[in-house]
């Protein structure tokens, strides 16, 4: 349960607010390239405008690391804001200082000012209280709805709610709520597919999932990193040879739970292979022949063994059609499914169309999710790599919930608290 202050909570009639957002958003040469974030700000700023407030909003933009850099203004997101919104929103080139003060002042009920990237200044992550005490003397009450980057205490994010009562917009909640619930009451069986690159990004989230969850199943590089741990040959994939000790460490402590109650953990068994990373690379396919699965009693038996080995000069680039059949299945058997990473390369565009050579593993996945083999779970997308490919496919409104932040919601799921929300009242 949430137990913080929302907007719902207090009176807002007619105050001053000032609302941190996460407008952190792709852009490029002045366009954004994916609004989601700011999409997923509009039920918070709507309904402040509906009670009448005067509206602050400050967000970061990028690491400008303290210094003005105008290629990471916050200029677009004024634009982008004022088109989704249907509403004027007024931007100002600073974020403190006479010129914002004066803005402020100038603000009338039911109008917007969107504040300079708050990283132009050092101060900002440096959690300074005299800038703290600069912004929060903008506004009467401070509302926090940027849950991508509650994680880091910065001024914006924790430091201003020491001077203003400080509550939750409604984006924040949504993420906490949701994140927390499918970890602490999920609608079981819960299932987490996790992928990506680097064992040590989810070690956490992944090591509180075998506890918790009745299937884990691992694609992306990470994989391979547990591959090399069983004694498999790779070839050139990318694996950590640092993340092999801790590789083994997990599929030691996934036997051990697997032996104590019905839980399962997947490693793929068959892979797809490339000689380089590249649309118009042959790829193969690899039945892997040692035992790469640390319990599959309760699945389907394994193909036989057979093909052939990852060859010295190739490259592990995505979970095979057995694997991701075999994690699509385990897909169907579930009620909740937590998704964070993708399956294999999924960047390279194919001959023929949208899926590239190296992304049907992740295809795979994301059908049996989306309910396309007949029965869609309850589903959550979390990491800011998984994010990225939900946007790139147009998938963002499939999903149960795509989480807006990336290692914020990675820090939820492994049960972490942040920063930003601890700031905030509790509810009474
Ligand atoms: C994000 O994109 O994950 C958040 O906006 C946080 O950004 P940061 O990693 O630069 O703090």
């Amino acid at each position: 349960m949430f137990t913080k202050q929302t907007i719902r909570d207090i009176d807002l009639k007619n105050k001053t607010v000032l609302l941190r957002a996460d407008f952190n958003v792709p852009v490029q040469d002045g366009k954004i390239i994916d609004d989601y974030r700011i999409q997923q700000s509009l039920p918070t700023v709507k309904y402040l405008l509906d009670q009448n407030v005067r509206l602050i909003i400050c967000s970061h933009l990028g690491r400008p690391k303290g210094k003005i850099d105008e290629s990471l203004s916050l200029a677009p997101v004024a634009k982008r804001l004022q088109k989704l919104l249907g509403h004027p929103v007024r931007f100002v080139h600073d974020c403190v200082g006479d010129e914002v003060k004066k803005a402020a002042d100038q603000l009338e009920r039911g109008q917007i000012l969107l504040l300079e990237n708050v990283r132009f200044h050092s101060e900002e992550e440096a959690d300074d209280a005299q800038f703290a005490k600069q912004l929060a003397s903008l506004a009467e009450i401070y509302v926090n709805d940027s849950f991508a980057v509650d994680h880091h205490p910065a001024v914006s994010v924790t430091g201003i709610a020491k001077y203003l009562p400080a509550v939750s917009g409604l984006l924040l909640e949504k993420e906490m709520t949701t994140l927390t619930q499918v970890m602490e009451k999920p609608k079981r069986p819960l299932m987490a597919v996790i992928g990506g690159a680097k064992i040590a990004d989810k070690l956490e989230v992944m090591t509180r999932f075998i506890d918790i969850a009745d299937c884990v199943a691992v694609g992306g590089a990470m994989a391979n990193t547990f591959l090399v741990a069983n004694g498999v040959k790779v070839g050139e994939s990318l694996y950590d040879k640092a993340e092999v000790a801790v590789a083994k460490d997990i599929l030691k402590k996934a036997e051990r739970e697997a032996a104590k109650r019905q839980f399962v953990f997947l490693v793929p068994h068959d892979v797809v292979v490339a000689e380089k990373i590249d649309k118009t690379a042959p790829t193969r396919l690899v039945e892997l022949s040692s035992n790469v699965l640390a319990d599959i009693e309760h699945y389907p038996q394994r193909v036989p063994a057979g093909s052939s080995h990852v060859q010295v000069n190739e490259r592990i680039l995505d979970i095979g059609p057995f694997s991701a059949s075999l994690i699509a299945g385990a897909i169907q058997l579930t009620n909740t499914v937590v998704w964070s990473g993708t399956m294999g390369v999924t960047e390279t565009p194919s001959l023929q169309g949208p899926i590239g050579p190296t992304a049907h593993g992740t295809q795979t996945i994301v059908d049996a999710m989306l309910g396309e083999f007949g029965h869609k779970p309850f589903s959550v997308v979390g990491g800011g790599d998984t994010v990225g490919y939900v946007q790139s496919r147009n998938l963002t409104d499939v999903f149960s919930h795509v989480s807006t932040g990336g290692s914020a919601s990675l820090e939820v799921l492994a049960g972490h608290k942040l920063p930003g929300v601890e700031a905030l009242l509790d509810k009474k």
